[in-house]
């Protein structure tokens, strides 16, 4: 059998507390996946986004690391140097975030940005990268992508903002696209297309997709599989279209408190803490 894309085993990520201890955010976290779409789950606070950023070498001082196996495409990334890091980060594994202002540089234009993989990552010539980026915008559903190429990235709407930053990030052809909130910064229609600019662009270029969501809906309706992230912990894996019908009790709460058109960009609801307790006592 083909060899899996991403293998995490035992994946945690702790910090250190006040009181001299450590606090574990992600706790002992394992998965593997290949090209379908697989969405993580889970309340604020879950360990969704460090999980990520554990993948991308990106957890922040004086945050630790530890694995016994993170391996992208039969490949260890532990104990990778900063500038192996750098180089897997856009090369081999791309991250959208929520909010493209912080993902942008404000005083370079956006040509230049998209451009900044293709310098990092490949040997192509001035001309090549410029043919590229303008592909890309164009391919990310930007009209006009020559005059959008001059702009700054405060001139961009939200929407364009995150078809700049999804461009910028694809560019390379990373082999993994980790997507955490890719779309809670903006309005419910502009939700569904972007998300759905990523699945085709994802598939198209035979990429595998992680996307991460407070929404179990739009899980539902896009991933393949879904995890389900419970207090640093992988407490369910499942196929998306059985999310309605979970026989766990974590993913029946989450679904039957998901958000409606009217509280989206809430945050979930938590579990009360009796239920929290009973979770924790079966060891979820
Ligand atoms: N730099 C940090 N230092 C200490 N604790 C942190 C740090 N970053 C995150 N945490 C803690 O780690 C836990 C997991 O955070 P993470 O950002 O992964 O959650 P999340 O599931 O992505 O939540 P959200 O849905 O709100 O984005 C949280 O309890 C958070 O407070
Ligand atoms: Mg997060």
């Amino acid at each position: 059998m083909a060899e899996p894309l991403i293998e995490v085993d035992g994946l945690t990520v702790r910090f250190p507390t006040a009181d001299g201890g450590w606090s574990t955010v992600v706790d002992g976290v394992r998965f593997a996946a290949g090209y379908e779409r697989l969405a993580i789950v889970g309340e604020s606070g879950s360990g969704k986004s460090l999980t990520a950023r554990a993948i991308l070498g990106l957890v922040p001082a004086p945050g630790q690391v530890t694995a016994e196996r993170l391996h992208l495409a039969g490949r260890d990334l532990r104990n990778l140097t900063p500038s192996a890091w750098e180089r897997v980060r856009g090369a081999e594994i791309g991250l959208v975030l929520q909010d493209p202002r912080f993902a942008l540089n404000p005083l370079h234009r956006v040509g230049r940005q998209v451009e900044e993989a293709l310098v990092l990552h490949t040997s192509l010539g001035r001309a090549e990268r410029r043919e590229r980026a303008l592909d890309m915008l164009d391919a990310v559903g930007l009209e006009r992508p020559r005059d959008v190429y001059h702009l700054f990235p405060g001139q961009l709407s939200g929407g364009m903002g995150q078809r700049v930053m999804i461009a910028a990030m694809l560019v390379a052809r990373p082999k993994l696209l980790i997507a955490d909130e890719p779309t809670s910064a903006l309005d419910e229609n502009l939700r569904r297309q972007i998300l759905q600019l990523i699945a085709d662009l994802a598939e198209r270029h035979h990429m595998g997709l992680i996307l991460i969501s407070h929404d179990l809906q739009q899980v539902a309706d896009f991933a393949d599989e879904v995890i389900v992230m419970f207090r640093g912990r992988i407490v369910d894996r499942r196929g998306a279209r059985d999310l309605a019908h979970s026989s766990n009790p974590y993913t029946a709460m989450l679904w039957n408190c998901r958000p409606s058109a009217a509280t989206y960009g809430t945050r979930l609801p938590t579990l009360a803490a009796a239920e929290r307790e009973a979770l924790d006592d079966r060891g979820a």
